[in-house]
Formats: C-alpha cells, structure tokens, sequence
C-alpha cells in the first residue's frame, strides 16, 4: 500500500475505550502516523479491541481539550460529521497531509472543534454509523483515492496486469539491454537470443 503524504485519525469526547481501540488498530492498518482524542470521557488507555497494540507502532495523543489539540505545520485538520452542509465523501479530494477527526459516540463534533476544521465531511448514509466504523470508511476512501492500485476493469473481476498501470505489489520492472534484430554477433548466439551492440547494425559497404 503506498500513498503520498500521512494521516492522522482523532475522535472528540470518546465514551467507549473499546471504540476507540478499534479505530486505532484499523488506522494502524491502514498506515495511520498519528491518532489521537479530544476530550475524552473517559480515558483511553490500552482497549482489548486494539489487537496489535497499535500504540506501541504509532504515536496515540490524548489532547485534554480543543485549544491544547497541535497537528503538525501543514497538517490539515477535516471533521467527519453527517451534516447537510458537508461535503459527500466520494466527492472529497483529500489533502496530502491530514487529520480526520470524528465525533464523540452520543453526540456530534463541538461547534468549537467544527470551526477549526478546514473541511467538514459527510459519509453518504441514511443515519450515523458506529464512531469506529465511519472512521474505517474514511481511511478506506483515503487510500482508494490517493493510492497506486491497478485500475478496475470494466467487466466484473480483477485487472489483467499486462494492461493495468503499475501495481505496488509487482516486482519493479527493470530494462533489459537493447535487442537488435541484424548486426554484430555475440558470444556466438543466434536467432532470438542474439544481441548486437548499438551502432553495430548496419555498415555501408565500401566501393
Ligand atoms: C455514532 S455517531 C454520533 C451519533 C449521532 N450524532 C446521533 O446521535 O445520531 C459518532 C460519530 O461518527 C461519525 N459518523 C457516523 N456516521 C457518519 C456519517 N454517515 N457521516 C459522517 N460522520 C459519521 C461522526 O463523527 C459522529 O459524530
């Protein structure tokens, strides 16, 4: 999986330590660098939802309030949020740099952490899904969108390589030496295998 740029992931006011272990193990899945909550109501520690421990591969910040949230230079901050007013997910071009954060179980994103978002983004549902789940949603369009993967064909199934663009997953691919159909000889090989060097091919004759 290789995406330009990095991503944080956050929720405000978690009331269930088990939600958001779950959120940290998929962002620590899906590449997070970063997560973090914002005034807890009760404080995260070590969820048993969190299977790989993802704390000990990636920083987890806990920010007592809004104003001591602090992302790093450049990191936009986008809040995930089902209003009328955000913008639909598979309309949302995602900055390079970012952080998502999410609202608390039984509530929704404060008018104050509404206002330092830059964005504000809603998945396309009939009603508000479990804090963790819409979190994996977001990062699973992240990497969709901004990731290298081969390009759906149009029939049903999975691409055909030969024809798809670069897959991440593949062996680079690596030029092999110019192949010349006439010209020098070497190491005496014949038909296909013969190679030439360049320049080599054509001589006029002299006279
Ligand atoms: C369980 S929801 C909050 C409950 C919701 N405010 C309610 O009472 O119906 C928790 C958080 O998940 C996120 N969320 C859930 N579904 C969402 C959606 N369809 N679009 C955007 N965010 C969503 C939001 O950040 C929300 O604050």
């Amino acid at each position: 999986m290789t995406t330009r740029g990095y991503f944080g992931i956050g929720a405000e006011g978690i009331s269930k330590p088990m939600n958001f272990g779950n959120l940290a193990r998929t962002a620590y899945g899906f590449g997070a660098s970063f997560v973090f909550t914002i005034t807890p109501g009760r404080r995260v520690e070590a969820p048993d939802s969190d299977t790989p421990k993802s704390q000990e591969h990636m920083p987890w910040y806990n920010y007592d309030n809004i104003d001591a949230v602090h992302l790093p230079d450049g990191c936009r901050l986008v809040g995930i949020e089902l209003t009328d007013e955000a913008i639909s997910l598979p309309s949302f071009r995602h900055p390079t740099s970012a952080a998502y954060v999410l609202g608390p179980e039984n509530g929704s994103l404060s008018p104050q952490l509404v206002e330092r978002c830059e964005f504000i983004v809603k998945i396309p549902t009939r009603f508000c899904l479990n804090v963790a789940t819409a979190g994996a949603i977001i990062m699973y369009d992240r990497i969709q969108s901004l990731g290298r993967f081969d390009e759906r064909p149009v029939r049903a199934g999975g691409p055909i390589h030969q024809d798809a663009g670069p897959n991440p997953h593949l062996p680079k691919h690596v030029h092999g030496r110019p192949v010349y159909s006439g010209g020098k000889r070497e190491s005496g090989k014949k038909g296909r295998d013969r190679l030439t060097t360049v320049g080599s091919r054509y001589k006029p004759k002299k006279g």
